[in-house]
């Protein structure tokens, strides 16, 4: 098995233990900030439609959906954790796609989003083409928010090179876990992601616990070049007008 089907396959093993993490809190990173980031980053667009990739048990479609009243879809490649989500949200639109699936074309949508979030969900060395190929349905004017892992907080001492790492879930109490395969990107390389999938970083934020605190995560908020391109005059930063993100 290849780092990709490896990486694919813990969540597959590790759905039951990570829907029993974000339900219950227990990751300490998410009530200090990040959680509330992603939120604010994809509200403050005000979008009409939301896609969430790698939704795992569906939280961030339910609160944008509650927060916006927006038309969400939520996707993972997890069929445990798409039965997840759709118990908690009998409602809501969840489909079972792996990105393998998008990326070879064998999978899109017949509609455009807004807004389409990778919350934790990038993990995989290719992720450029994964992002190429969610571009073509991004609505005229929408954005990609990414948000991941800071490499700055991960890099190791005298190492900060672009590497497959594994994440062993230690910080968590039951040993029940199947280890992940993830893929380490310096800076410049998340940037070189971006820029390969025809994307422009519009913004990047760094979230965290208080003001003036070390970074919780690293957000990426991404648009389509050529989109950007026309549009870079009459760009509207969201910080620029808080008060018009409560929505
Ligand atoms: C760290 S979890 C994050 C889940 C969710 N975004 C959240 O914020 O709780 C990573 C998610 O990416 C999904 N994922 C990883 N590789 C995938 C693949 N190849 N295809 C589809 N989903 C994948 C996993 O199933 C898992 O739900």
């Amino acid at each position: 098995m290849d780092q990709r089907e490896a990486l694919a396959s813990s969540w597959s093993k590790n759905a039951e233990n990570w829907t029993r993490a974000v339900r219950e809190g227990l990751i300490p990173s998410r009530g200090a900030g990040t959680d509330d980031a992603i939120v604010e980053a994809i509200c403050c667009r005000k979008p009409q439609s939301f896609l969430d990739v790698g939704c795992g048990e569906g939280w961030l479609v339910r609160r944008i959906v509650k927060r916006t009243g927006c038309h969400a879809l939520g996707i993972d490649g997890s069929a445990q954790l798409i039965a997840d989500a759709r118990q908690a949200d009998p409602d809501g639109r969840y489909q079972v796609v792996d990105y393998r699936e998008l990326v070879e074309r064998r999978a899109g949508f017949d509609e455009s989003f807004d807004v389409i979030a990778f919350n934790y969900a990038l993990f995989d060395e290719e992720a450029s083409r994964l992002l190429e190929a969610i571009r073509p349905y991004l609505s005229a004017g929408g954005r990609i928010v990414i948000q991941t892992l800071h490499p700055w907080a991960l890099s190791r001492e005298g190492h900060y090179l672009d590497a497959w790492r594994r994440e062993d879930f230690s910080a968590f109490k039951n040993q029940d876990w199947t280890s992940m395969p993830w893929y380490f990107r310096t800076l410049a390389s998340w940037h070189d992601v971006i820029r390969n999938a025809g994307l422009m970083m519009a913004e990047l934020r760094e979230p965290a616990a208080k003001p003036g605190g070390l970074p919780l995560s690293l957000l990426l908020i991404c648009a389509a070049f050529e989109q950007l391109e026309e549009k870079r005059s009459e760009i509207s930063d969201c910080r620029e007008d808080p008060a018009d993100g409560n929505q």
